[in-house]
């Protein structure tokens, strides 16, 4: 990478918007925990400018976490934003009193006679979004304000001889008119970034670094029909050619007849051999008797450990495991300061048994899943690839809520087919990021024909989202609900009746497990 953003994460639910929006710019940035060594960011010489976000911190908390003196040493430009700022504050001599009152939502910025960079094109009265207790009440020597709020004197600070800079509001969400503005004049007018970052980029300084990161060691990957491990395995498959090997574990929780359609369009498209385990029976044994959601993307989790590592074996001299990691991935996972708790277990990240031995490779560890599509159709993968919505590892054993059968399955993968394709015919396609169905383990009473039924019923869930981490239901046209649901009811055996999941996340997550 020539040249990249760093972004310290204070544990702001905003950190990945960071990222998104530093994207959004064209340049690449890396997030990373504040306790990192220096030496241990790659490519440090490349590093043009770091990010503090925002946390849920006080800087007077017993393990508050501090800025490294790396940081100021780097002599980079820094920006610190709301948490990130008041660590700034208080470790280079300034003041921040703890707040009693919350200060959250929209607020008036205006801007004095100030000119700098960092304000540029920036109309002295703004809207800017705000989220903090403690406040910054005194700078330190060589600060000072460059705009206020009513409620903050010190809005957006600076010392521009060391190039660093402090906002209180949050330029990344929406609601901020500027933010894009702020963020690009720190990003190109104080960084001097050069916005060349986009999916050809990736894509030749990731193959770059596949041959360095791989010289003639062999390297395996699952395939399991979904977005990220084609796109993972298309990478590989350019950058090092047969040193690739995929394995394919059809675990039976796919949907209706996804094992095969993967595998042509890998024949098809991507001339790499596909090594094919029909697992189907095993997972569905497995799954027998167990209720918890967690236990289930555990048990299924070990169950395709075992498979991998049978069928790995049996390639023999592997060296390095190839996984699809994205970044919304890494950011829930590797939590570090005060992070939001884990709320299920993403099996995909660190589900590597360690007396496996293998090196990991994780391609598209940076990137969001839009961006991962974009890499994927450069590479040339078919859309029916490139556009197949997220699908959960654990696949339909969490939505079926319960015991996971054979019968159960049978039954989910047909309505599951109905929803697909009345979606994939909707007006509302595009809005979706997953539509799926959910076999509850609630019966009710029904009556077709002359005769009383008692069936399950099937949910409907149909989001919309940016990258998972928030997500809302879509208002689908009634006609659409209503053709599944009746299509549901009278094709699929076992099921009479159909609800729609009207919930967002948050509250509510994606899946219903
Ligand atoms: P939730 O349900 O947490 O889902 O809102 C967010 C996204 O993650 C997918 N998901 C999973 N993916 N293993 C996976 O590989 C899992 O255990 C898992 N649980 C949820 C979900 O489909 C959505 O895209």
């Amino acid at each position: 990478m020539d040249e990249k953003l760093v972004i310290l994460d204070y544990g702001s639910q905003y950190t990945h918007l960071i990222a998104r929006r530093v994207r959004e710019q064209k340049v690449y940035s890396e997030v990373h925990p504040p306790e990192i060594a220096m030496g241990n960011i790659t490519d440090m010489d490349s590093v043009k400018g770091i990010v503090l976000s925002g946390g849920p911190m006080s800087v007077y908390d017993e393990n508050a976490a501090t800025v490294p003196d790396w940081v100021f040493r780097s002599g980079l430009p820094v920006l610190g934003i709301c948490y990130g700022m008041q660590a700034i504050v208080h470790q280079l001599g300034g003041k921040v009193e703890p707040g009693d009152l919350k200060e959250y939502g929209l607020a008036n910025l205006s801007i004095g006679m100030a000119t700098e960079t960092i304000l540029a094109q920036i109309p002295t009265a703004s809207s800017v979004w705000m989220s903090h207790g403690d406040k910054v009440v005194e700078l330190p020597s060589g600060f000072r304000t460059l705009a206020s709020t009513d409620n903050t004197e010190y809005c957006v600070v600076s010392s521009e001889n060391n190039n660093v800079y402090g906002i209180q509001f949050h330029p990344e969400v929406h609601h901020t008119a500027y933010g894009a503005t702020f963020l690009n004049n720190f990003l190109v007018g104080i960084c001097g970034f050069s916005q060349t970052w986009d999916s050809g980029r990736f894509i030749e300084s990731s193959m770059e670094n596949l041959r360095d990161q791989l010289g003639s060691s062999k390297v395996v990957c699952a395939l399991s029909g979904g977005v990220d491990s084609a796109v993972t395995a298309a990478l590989l498959h350019h950058a090092v050619g047969d040193q690739l090997k995929c394995i394919f574990v059809n675990n039976g929780l796919l949907r209706l007849d996804e094992e095969n359609e993967v595998r042509e369009i890998f024949k098809d498209t991507l001339d790499v051999e596909i090594n094919y385990l029909d697992a189907a029976t095993r997972f569905v044994d497995k799954l027998t008797g167990i209720v918890d959601p967690e236990m289930k993307r555990k048990t299924i989790g070990y169950e395709f450990i075992k498979c991998f590592e049978e069928e790995t074996d049996k390639l023999g001299g592997i060296e390095f495991l190839a996984q699809g990691t994205l970044y919304p991935d890494v950011i829930e996972s590797v939590s570090t300061v005060g992070k939001a708790a884990v709320i299920k277990t993403h099996h995909n990240v660190g589900g590597l048994p360690e007396n496996m031995q293998l090196k990991l490779v994780e391609p598209l560890r940076y990137l969001f899943k839009d961006e991962v599509r974009k890499v994927g159709l450069e590479l040339g993968l078919p859309s029916k690839i490139v556009d197949r919505q997220p699908f959960p590892g654990p696949g339909l054993a969490i939505r079926i809520i319960g015991e996971v059968t054979q019968d159960k399955l049978d039954i989910l993968k047909l309505c599951d087919r109905i929803v697909t394709d009345e979606l994939a015919k909707s007006e509302c396609y595009e809005e979706i990021w997953q539509g799926f169905a959910v076999l509850t383990d609630s019966h009710t009473v029904g009556v077709m024909g002359d005769f009383r039924t008692y069936g399950y019923v099937c949910a409907l869930r149909i989001v919309s989202s940016e990258d998972a981490m928030t997500a809302n239901w879509v208002k689908v046209p009634y006609e659409v609900l209503e053709t599944i649901s009746s299509r549901i009811v009278n094709e699929v055996s076992g099921v009479n009746r159909v609800v729609y999941d009207i919930t967002n996340k948050p509250p509510g997550t994606i899946e219903w497990e």
